[in-house]
């Protein structure tokens, strides 16, 4: 969609230490920049930048990548977004192709309007103008402030969430939008989502007489808005549908807020409903998020984790809170890696966490928080509640309930602990429990992939990491050489991927300057042994000879290829070899 020349232009002129140094701080270290790792908790830094390399690498997690990886992994950002946002800030503008869908989006063929297009930033700027206006006339609402009083919110609290109220009146928005008559700006408060177009063409506005909450995404920009009845209306909230901005089972409500707060906090705590987290963040407890009227998806516990090692979900204490947290324990378990831990916290029956921090302050709603049962122990209370394990049928009960959702599970430690626990519960030992779990060896963490290895390295892993290091050793490469080899294996096909993109890119080998490569290979399958090599690049020891061991591993694998043709000859029998067979074997052999 974005055209590579422009990604080229943008790594060019931005600088990945002003970027990553506005979201953490770096501090200068010899040649590079440290900080604490901030994909993984950690208390002395081993996060690590290089402004001439253009990248950063952690020691201790393995987290590796340029600019544009920084913010999909940090930010959470899509690919796309994470380049507008770059882009932005460099003031570069991303030239927009056709096709571009998300971006722009054609309003139906309707005859007066054919070339109105409305793009999201139509979209934003509307959502922008509708919240300031539900902002000032929440002031001027005796009504909807007595209400919000009556639930106990200051106003300094409403005034951060951006609280609103939209009045009781079918067309707020026609008012407020001078030029409404316009067909454009009918079509784009349509698209927003703020205006109905009912029957006859008739139009309304979607929220009337509700107290408004802003919907951020993680850009901070305003994506859609969750309406809540004053007392008893119905539904008691209305939320904004889903539209070229808001994506439900997404969105998460507060986190680009709280990020800050979870990081210092080192957790994250997932609540049900808006007024939880608003209530919470009155009471100083910063770091609540909540999903939005959706159960939690595994989406949701991927975005989460991005940001946090620890989640604590906080559901109520009755039967509806308990399904809640089922549900998003089933969707954690493929999403945990040992290191990571998920949290419930079941609060009293009848309470919410908006009721219980009113009630009982700060202290004692972190001091639940502190005493949060942890996931494996929350998944074998439900699977054995009411059972009597003295019964074999139970143990197998338990066995059979336990085996669909172990097999979610990837994080071998977390998988450990939990087959121990079971075969102590059902008196059988691990080997049988595995097999009759059908567990094969849990998949290993992404954490592991950076375990240092002995093994010599191959020359294919060297020309790699060289031409990476400095694309200009591309004319010196013997390119037949590379193309002919014909191994299976994994760092080859990259090889070949390699040359092949160099050859491309004379801007690159030109440059012969280290390049990040890695976001011309968003989709490669190689993408993460790149991300390896690539990472190696800062364990270069600048004094080594580069040249020599370029030419070395070409002479390696030459050596590698002569020996293989040599020992194909030699399996052939002398009397089937032909006699161009028999020449090129004694040229081989005294090579
Ligand atoms: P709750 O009904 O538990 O909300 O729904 P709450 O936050 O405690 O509401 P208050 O305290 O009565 O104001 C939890 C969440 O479920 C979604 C909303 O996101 C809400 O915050 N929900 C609930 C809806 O989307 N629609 C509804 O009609 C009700
Ligand atoms: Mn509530």
């Amino acid at each position: 969609m974005i055209p590579q020349s422009f990604i080229h232009d943008l790594l060019n002129r931005v600088n990945i230490i002003d970027t990553i140094d506005r979201h953490i701080s770096l501090k200068k270290s010899g040649a590079n920049y440290v900080a604490c790792c901030p994909f993984h908790n950690e208390k002395t830094p081993s996060f690590m930048v290089s402004p001439t390399k253009q990248f950063y690498h952690c020691f201790g997690c393995g987290a590796h990548g340029n600019v544009i990886s920084f913010l999909i992994e940090y930010s959470g950002l899509g690919f796309v977004d994470a380049v507008e946002e770059l882009a932005a800030s460099v003031g570069m503008q991303v030239p927009k192709q056709q096709s571009d869908a998300k971006a722009s989006v054609r309003s139906p063929s309707n005859e007066q309007n054919e070339n109105a297009v409305i793009t999201v930033q139509d979209l934003l700027t509307v959502m922008r103008t509708a919240t300031q206006f539900y902002r000032e006339q929440l002031k001027h609402s005796e009504k909807a402030i007595a209400y919000l009083k009556e639930r106990g919110l200051t106003g300094e609290t409403a005034a951060r969430f951006g609280i609103g109220y939209a009045p009781d009146d079918w067309n707020n928005l026609a008012t407020l939008f001078a030029d409404y008559k316009s067909e454009k700006t009918k079509e784009t408060l349509i698209r927003a989502g703020l205006v109905i177009s009912g029957e006859e063409g008739k139009q309304y506005d979607r929220f009337r007489d509700r107290i408004m909450f802003p919907i951020l995404n993680q850009k901070g920009q305003i994506i859609a808005f969750g309406g809540r009845a004053i007392g008893q209306g119905e539904p008691k909230y209305l939320n904004s549908p889903e539209t070229d901005l808001f994506v439900k089972g997404q969105e998460i409500y507060n986190l680009f807020s709280a990020r800050k707060a979870i990081r210092d906090a080192g957790c994250i705590i997932v609540v049900e409903g808006y007024m939880d987290v608003v209530a919470l963040s009155q009471y100083g407890i910063d770091y609540a998020v909540a999903t939005l009227g959706t159960s939690t998806t595994g989406n949701h516990i991927q975005k989460l984790l991005r940001q946090s090692d620890k989640i604590v979900f906080c559901f109520d204490g009755d039967n509806a809170g308990k399904k809640a947290a089922w549900r998003a324990l089933e969707n954690s378990l493929a999403q945990l890696t040992d290191g990571k831990t998920i949290h419930f916290l079941f609060l009293p029956e009848g309470e919410d966490p908006d009721s219980y921090v009113r009630q009982n302050g700060k202290a004692m709603f972190e001091q639940q928080i502190a005493q949060s049962i942890p996931l494996s122990e929350f998944l074998l209370l439900e699977l054995t509640r009411d059972l009597n394990l003295q019964a074999s049928e139970n143990r197998a009960k338990l066995i059979r309930d336990a085996k669909p959702l172990l097999q979610l599970i990837k994080a071998p430690a977390l998988m450990l602990m939990l087959l121990k626990r079971l075969s102590g519960m059902c008196d059988l030992d691990q080997s049988e429990l595995k097999t009759l779990l059908q567990i094969k060896h849990a998949a290993p963490a992404r954490m592991q992939k950076h375990i240092p290895r002995k093994q010599p390295i191959s020359p294919y892993h060297w020309l790699i990491l060289l031409l990476l290091f400095n694309p200009g050793y591309y004319h010196a490469l013997d390119q037949k050489l590379v193309m002919r080899s014909d191994d299976i294996n994994e760092e080859l096909a990259l090889l070949k991927f390699l040359v092949e993109f160099l050859n491309t890119r004379p801007d690159i080998v030109n440059s012969a300057s280290t390049v990040s490569v890695l976001t011309y290979f968003q989709d490669s399958p190689h993408k993460a042994l790149l991300e390896k090599i690539e990472s190696e690049i800062l364990d270069l020891d600048d004094k080594m000879d580069l040249e020599a061991e370029f030419s070395g591993a070409l002479k390696k694998l030459q050596e590698m290829q002569r020996k293989k043709r040599m020992s194909e000859l030699h399996n052939k029998p002398l009397s089937l070899l032909t006699d161009d067979e028999k020449r090129e074997l004694k040229r081989l052999a005294t090579y």
